[in-house]
């Protein structure tokens, strides 16, 4: 099973997504750091075989009982980096808005999902259980306003290959 370094993977996205003249926020470049953010692993996309982005981010896929919880964990866990508003810092990239979205457009929740459970926090890579990540995952969308519903987030991968995440939100 050929297995994809994530990492590896974003840095990739950020040179070229900069030199096609998308735009560079400038605040944050990411560059191999010594001691930096360990190499995480995930599976293809193949390795899910759910019905690929059947459902939009926008019909209400999380609880804002889960954002609620979701909040306290990101600042214990993640703010020291991503900073108290999710606007990044000078380490970490911005968690809001388009500088954040861009890259995740058109792709299934289960790819975020993953790469925060693998990678995240950088300096306690799995250190969060289960429900905790998919309670910060749910924060982070109520941050990027996409709506809340009626049915919680599942921790399933392939309930969240379903979930396509869609443009629009993180206005501002
Ligand atoms: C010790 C600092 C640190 C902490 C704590 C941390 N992160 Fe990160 N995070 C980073 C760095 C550095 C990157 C960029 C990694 C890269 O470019 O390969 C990153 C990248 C990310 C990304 C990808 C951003 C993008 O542009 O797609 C997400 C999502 C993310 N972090 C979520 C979280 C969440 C959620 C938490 C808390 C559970 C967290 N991080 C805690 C340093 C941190």
């Amino acid at each position: 099973m050929v297995r994809v370094t994530w990492s590896a993977f974003a840095l990739g996205a950020v040179a070229v997504a900069c030199s096609a003249g998308v735009g560079c926020s400038g605040a944050y470049v990411a560059e191999p750091r010594p001691g930096g953010v360990p190499e995480g692993t995930r599976e293809p996309d193949q390795a899910t075989a759910g019905a690929y982005g059947t459902r939009s981010i926008w019909a209400g896929v999380y609880t804002d009982e889960q954002a609620d919880r979701g909040d306290g964990l990101y600042s214990r866990s993640c703010s020291t980096c991503h900073g108290p508003e999710l606007r990044g810092g000078e380490d970490a990239p911005p968690l809001k808005g388009n500088d954040f979205l861009r890259w995740w457009y058109g792709k299934p929740l289960s790819e975020l999902d993953q790469l925060i459970r693998v990678d995240m926090p950088a300096d306690n890579p799995g250190g969060l259980n289960g429900r905790q990540y998919t309670d910060v995952l749910a924060y982070l969308f109520r941050e990027n306003d996409y709506p809340a519903g009626e049915e919680p987030l599942s921790e399933d991968p392939e309930e969240l290959h379903e979930i396509m995440i869609e443009a629009g939100g993180g206005e501002d």
